[in-house]
C-alpha cells in the first residue's frame, strides 16, 4: 500500500511530504495523518467527498465506470450466480465458501433465526402505527440487554457470534415489526425454509392457513438482498465504523447504522422514490417534477436519482430494472402504472441536459421500490428490508475494522468559525 511516493505540500514557508498511499483499485490516496502535527494545519472535507476514511479490502467501487465488487466479485454476478447468505459469507470471510463451509454457514444461520421470547414484549411497547425503522432502531439496539454473552468485543468468537446473531435475527425482527404494525400475529421462522422465504413467509403467512412462497418471488427478495448487502464507506457503514471505534458493543453499532441508514438522502429513498411516483400519478405530469427537481428555489429532488459515488449508472439500477420486469410480469402487473410512470421519467430525466449534465441516474433505490410494493410490502417496510440487507455489510466492516491493529476513536476536527474568548456578562449588564 505505502509506496516510495510523496506528494510535496507548500505554504507560509513550510513544506511537506505526504506519502502517497497506492490501492489495489481506485485512486492513490494522502496520507495525512502526521499533517497536523508537521503543518499545524487541518484538511476541511465536509461530507468527506475527497476522504478516505479507513482502508478497507471489503468492496470497492467505481463511480465512472459504473464498477461494484465485493471481494473482488462484480455485483451482477453475484446476483445473477450467487445467493444472499453465500454473498455474507463471502462479506464476512472474504472468499467463497466451498459446499461444507456454505452448509455450515447456512445452518448457523438458520439456528439463530428465532428472538428471546422475552423481546416480543419489547415490540409490544410501541404505539400501533410507529414506523417499522423506529421499531427495529429499538429492538436491535435492545439487543444488547438480551445477548451479553456476545457483546465482548474483543474476543473473536464472541464477535462472530455476535455477526451470525444479527444476520439470523435481523429478519425476523423486521417482520414483526411489520407484522406489529398491521395488528397480525407474530410468525416464527421456519428451519425448512431458506433465508428469503423465511422472510417473506414470516411477513405475509397468518396462523389461519397455510402460505406458499412462490420460489420466483423468493428468488426476488434474495436478489434484493444481495444488491443492498455492502457499499463500501456508505453513510451508514461510517456510522456503524464510527460508533464501532468508540468500543460500542456490535448490537449498537448496527442499531446506530439503523438509524443513519433511515434518512430519505440514504436509505430512506425507497420509500420516497415511491411516494414521489404516486405523487406524479401520471406520466402527463412528469415535465412538472422535472422542472420541480432542476429549480433551485424547490427543495423537491427527484428520489432514486443521484449517488454521491456512481457518475455514470449504479450497478445495481441495472440488475434491479431486470428484476423489476420479471417480477411484475410473474404477478401479471407487467402494465404497472407505477412502473410506466418510472420508466417514463427515468427516459425523462436521462434527456433532459440537467440531469446528464450533473451526472444524475436512477440508483439501487428507483427501482427496488416498485418491486416490493409488487410483493404486497407497504412503502414503510422498503427501508427495514434495505436495513436487513445491508446488516451483512455493516457487521463485515465493523468486524474488519476492529480487527485493525491500527484502529483508534474516530475524532474529526473542524474548521471554527464562532467567537473568540470573551468575557462572561451579568444579566443586568447585558
Ligand atoms: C443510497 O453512499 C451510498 O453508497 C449510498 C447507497 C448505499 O448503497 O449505501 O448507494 C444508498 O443512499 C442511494 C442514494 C439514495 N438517495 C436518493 O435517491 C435521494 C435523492 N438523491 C440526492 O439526495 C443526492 O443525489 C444524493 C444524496 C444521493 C447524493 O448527493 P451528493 O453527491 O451530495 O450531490 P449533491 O447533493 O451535492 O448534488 C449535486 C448537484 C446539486 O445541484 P448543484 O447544487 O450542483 O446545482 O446535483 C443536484 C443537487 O441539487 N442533485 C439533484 C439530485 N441529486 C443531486 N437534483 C435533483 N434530483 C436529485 N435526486
Amino acid at each position: 500500500m505505502a509506496d516510495t511516493r510523496t506528494a510535496k505540500l507548500t505554504f507560509d514557508g513550510k513544506e511537506i511530504d505526504l506519502p502517497i498511499l497506492s490501492p489495489s483499485e481506485g485512486p492513490d490516496v494522502l496520507d495525512i495523518r502526521k499533517l497536523y502535527a508537521q503543518g499545524d494545519v487541518f484538511t476541511y472535507d465536509p461530507g468527506f467527498t475527497s476522504t478516505a476514511a479507513c482502508d478497507s479490502t471489503i468492496t470497492f467501487i467505481d463511480g465512472e465506470e459504473g464498477v461494484l465488487l465485493h471481494r473482488g466479485y462484480p455485483i451482477d454476478q453475484l446476483a445473477g450466480q450467487s445467493h444472499y447468505l453465500e454473498v455474507c459469507y463471502l462479506l464476512l470471510y472474504g472468499t467463497l465458501p466451498n459446499a461444507a463451509e456454505l452448509e455450515e454457514f447456512e445452518t448457523t444461520i438458520t439456528h439463530h433465526t428465532m428472538l428471546h421470547e422475552q423481546m416480543g414484549n419489547f415490540f409490544r411497547g410501541f404505539r400501533r402505527d410507529a414506523h417499522p425503522m423506529a421499531v427495529m432502531v429499538g429492538v436491535v439496539g435492545a439487543m444488547s440487554a438480551f445477548y451479553h454473552d456476545s457483546t465482548d468485543i474483543s474476543d473473536p468468537r464472541q464477535r462472530e457470534i455476535a455477526s451470525h446473531r444479527l444476520i439470523a435475527k435481523m429478519p425476523t425482527i423486521a417482520a414483526w415489526a411489520y407484522k406489529y404494525t398491521i395488528g397480525q400475529p407474530f410468525v416464527y421462522p421456519r428451519n425448512d425454509l431458506d433465508y428469503a422465504s423465511n422472510f417473506l413467509r414470516m411477513c405475509f403467512a397468518v396462523p389461519a392457513e397455510e402460505y406458499h412462497v412462490d420460489p420466483i418471488l423468493a428468488r426476488a427478495m434474495d436478489r434484493i438482498f444481495t444488491l443492498h448487502a455492502d457499499h463500501e464507506q456508505n453513510a451508514s457503514t461510517s456510522t456503524v465504523r464510527l460508533a464501532s471505534s468508540s468500543g460500542a458493543n456490535p448490537f449498537a453499532c448496527i442499531a446506530a447504522g439503523i438509524a443513519c441508514l433511515w434518512g430519505p438522502a440514504h436509505g430512506g429513498a425507497n420509500q420516497a422514490c415511491l411516494e414521489m411516483l404516486k405523487e406524479i400519478g401520471t406520466p402527463d405530469r412528469i415535465p412538472e417534477y422535472i422542472a420541480r427537481a432542476k429549480d433551485k428555489n424547490d427543495p423537491f429532488r427527484l428520489m432514486g436519482f443521484g449517488h454521491r459515488v456512481y457518475k455514470n449508472f449504479d450497478p445495481r439500477a441495472t440488475v434491479m430494472k431486470q428484476s423489476a420486469d420479471e417480477v411484475l410480469d410473474l404477478l401479471g402487473v407487467e402494465n404497472n402504472p407505477i412502473l410506466a410512470t418510472a420508466k417514463e421519467l427515468e427516459q425523462a430525466a436521462l434527456a433532459d441536459p440537467y440531469f446528464s449534465e450533473k451526472k444524475l441516474f436512477p440508483n439501487v433505490d428507483f427501482y427496488s421500490g416498485i418491486i416490493l410494493e409488487a410483493m404486497g410490502f407497504p412503502t414503510s417496510m422498503f427501508t427495514p428490508i434495505f436495513a436487513l440487507s445491508r446488516t451483512v455489510g455493516w457487521i463485515s466492516q465493523w468486524k474488519e475494522q476492529l480487527e485493525d491493529p491500527q484502529m483508534k476513536i474516530g475524532r474529526p476536527r473542524q474548521l471554527y468559525l464562532g467567537e473568540t474568548a470573551r468575557d462572561y456578562t451579568e444579566i443586568e449588564d447585558r
